[in-house]
């Protein structure tokens, strides 16, 4: 039988609302800040109701947040880097995009 050696991944600093957190460098910030238990990514434009990640796979874009400074990136597709700041999205970012009320509780 095999054993399976785990090593230590070396960390990155990142920055989430301003809350300095370690994270393994090669990861996602939506692996990052699930492990940290941060559930809440963003808030929808309309309603302000609370997202978070779900297909962690590009698919669903409800990971937005803003990272350094440029909003709407996608939590699940990025990977940390060291002393980058994220922040969590409220609303539509800076688009202009507007949804309806239909569209929003989707
Ligand atoms: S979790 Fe679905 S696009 Fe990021």
């Amino acid at each position: 039988m095999h054993e399976i050696e785990m090593k230590p991944s070396p960390k990155v600093s990142i920055e989430f609302d301003g809350q300095t957190l370690q994270a393994n460098k090669g990861e996602t910030v939506a692996a990052a800040l699930l492990r940290q238990t941060h559930l809440a990514f963003r808030t929808t434009p309309v309603t302000g109701k609370s997202r978070g990640p779900f297909c962690m796979m590009g698919v669903c874009f409800d990971c937005l947040v803003e990272i350094d400074g440029a909003p709407n990136r996608q939590a699940c597709m990025t990977y940390v880097e060291d002393g980058m700041r994220v922040k969590r999205q409220l609303g539509a970012g800076d688009t202009g995009v507007f949804l309806s009320d239909e569209e929003d509780t989707q």
